[in-house]
């Protein structure tokens, strides 16, 4: 092997060693920069004969031509290396599951709420919100319930350490009946001098406190309430109108409604509600849903209305009562623990 075979042979082995494009860089700097062994051929080439000269020259550069052919190739290999760790580091996986943002949902107990108020409202009913803290008169004296009356005691709530114009505590409203009352003296103001006034037609639904705390009481519930008031408004009518709303709201006609007697001070008569389902898990069992009752002719007066001439019915029922019924929940708790495992379930 000649002075020359052997040159191309270490530049291969030397570009072959490099494994860093800088690294390849300083051995081309070995044989084909300015003082590489290339370079310095060439220069020796001075001293040669002319003859000499031409075939000397056509063989460095054969030599040199080789080198330069080997340096473009491996200089191609690591820029081929290279791309390949980077695309490796890139590497994307489009065969596996797309990354969701988790969905947010109504709570089941604003799902049923939402689903009573379309109800109601599609039977003509107005929707009330009002205010969760309340006087003692909206909660109590109102609906014919005074100080130291015993049936305070079925509604014991907490109270706010702050006054009214009485004197008296305000409560956190132990359930939506106050709103019926404001809502009532309003549209008894709005129609008051008239011939004719509209009936009262309205569901006040919310939260409700009391102090209660087991599997089907939270010291925080929701209740929905319903109030019609009229020149001719019955019994006839709650139950027809209860019966359509259970059933709707179930989504079954096989459902039967009974009244059982009950009684509440802003009532009179009074009944609680039951419901049976005839089909399905809870078939075959009396399921209380609802307070209900005539008003009583003193709330009717409180609310500014002449109770000779008008009459109607309430009815107060658990929100969360009903979602229990209708999702097959059997601990009142669920709602309110806030477990995404629970929660998730409804959406
Ligand atoms: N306000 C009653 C309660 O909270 C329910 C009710 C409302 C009963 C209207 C009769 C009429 O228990």
């Amino acid at each position: 092997m000649n002075e020359l075979d052997t040159l191309v042979d270490n530049a291969r082995a030397a570009f072959a060693n490099a494994t860093a494009p800088a690294d390849l860089e300083n051995a081309k700097a070995q044989f084909l920069g300015k003082s590489g062994r290339i370079t310095e051929l060439m220069k020796g080439m001075a001293q040669l004969p002319v003859d000499e000269k031409k075939s000397r020259g056509a063989a460095i550069n054969v030599a040199k031509q080789a080198i330069e052919a080997a340096l473009t190739e491996r200089r191609q290999q690591l820029a081929d290396a290279e791309l390949d760790v980077q695309l490796r580091a890139e590497a994307l996986d489009v065969t596996l599951p797309g990354r969701r943002r988790a969905g947010g949902g109504l709570h089941p107990v604003a799902r049923a709420q939402e689903r009573i108020e379309a109800i109601f409202a599609s039977m003509g009913f107005d929707v009330a919100d009002g205010p969760e803290i309340e006087t003692d008169w909206y909660s109590f004296t109102s609906l014919n319930n005074p100080p130291n009356h015993p049936a305070r005691s079925m509604q014991d709530t907490f109270y706010v350490d702050m006054k009214d114009e009485e004197g008296l505590l305000f409560n956190l409203r132990p359930h939506t009946s106050p709103m019926q009352v404001r809502y009532a003296q309003a549209h008894a103001k709005k129609y008051a001098g008239q011939e004719h006034m509209p009936d009262i037609r309205v569901i006040a639904p919310g939260r409700t406190y009391r102090v209660d705390s087991d599997a089907t009481h939270s010291p925080m519930f929701h209740q929905v309430e319903g109030l019609w008031i009229g020149e001719n408004v019955s019994f006839k009518d709650l139950k027809v109108m209860y019966l359509d709303f259970v059933r709707t709201f179930f989504e079954t006609d096989a459902l039967k409604l009974r009244f059982r007697p009950s009684y509440f001070p802003f009532t009179e008569p009074s009944a609680e509600i039951d419901i049976m389902f005839e089909q399905g898990p809870l078939a075959g069992r009396w399921l209380e849903v609802s307070g209900s009752g005539q008003v009583h002719p003193q709330v009717v007066r409180n609310m500014g209305l002449d109770p000779e001439r008008y009459i109607g019915f309430a009815f107060g029922s658990g929100i969360d009562r009903l979602a229990m019924l209708r999702y097959g929940v059997n601990d009142l708790r669920l709602f309110f623990d806030g477990d995404l495992r629970f929660l998730s379930q409804f959406q």
